[in-house]
C-alpha cells in the first residue's frame, strides 16, 4: 500500500471529476454516485485528460475526443474510439494505439483528504 494525498475532499463536488498529479502519475479523481473514485487521468487512446470534458454516464467515463469509454468500477474497456460523428475516421485513428483498460486505484478518506493507493492499479 502506498497511500498519497490526492486532493482535499471539499474540492470534489458530486458528479464532478478533477485532474491531479501524484509524483509522475496523472490521475482523475471524483465523487461519483456517492463513491470516491480514482483512475488514470489520461485517455488510453490518445492521452486526452479525461477530467477535461469527460462525460460520466451509466457508471462509465467517456472521453470527449473520440468517445472511448471505460467502466469506472474496474476500468474495463466498453468502446474504443467510435467517434460517432465520423465512424470511419474513428476506426482509422483507433488503430493508432493498442486497446487497453483504464487503470483504477483504491481510494480512502483520511482527515480532510482523499487519498489514493498508488500501488493499487487494477
Ligand atoms: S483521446 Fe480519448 S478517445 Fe481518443
Amino acid at each position: 500500500m502506498d497511500w498519497k494525498n490526492a486532493i482535499k475532499v471539499k474540492k470534489l463536488k458530486p458528479g464532478k471529476t478533477k485532474m491531479v498529479t501524484i509524483g509522475a502519475k496523472v490521475l482523475m479523481v471524483g465523487y461519483i454516485d456517492g463513491e470516491y473514485i480514482a483512475t488514470e487521468g489520461l485517455c488510453r487512446h490518445m492521452r486526452w485528460p479525461l477530467a477535461i470534458g469527460g462525460k460520466i454516464k451509466d457508471g462509465c467515463i467517456r472521453c470527449p475526443l473520440h468517445q472511448t469509454t471505460h467502466q469506472l468500477s474496474d476500468g474495463e474497456l466498453v468502446e474504443w474510439s467510435p467517434f460517432p460523428i465520423l465512424p470511419s475516421y474513428g476506426k482509422l485513428i483507433g488503430k493508432l494505439s493498442k486497446q487497453k483498460d483504464l487503470k483504477i486505484y483504491a481510494t480512502r478518506i483520511e482527515g480532510e483528504h482523499l487519498q489514493v493507493d498508488t500501488s493499487s492499479e487494477s
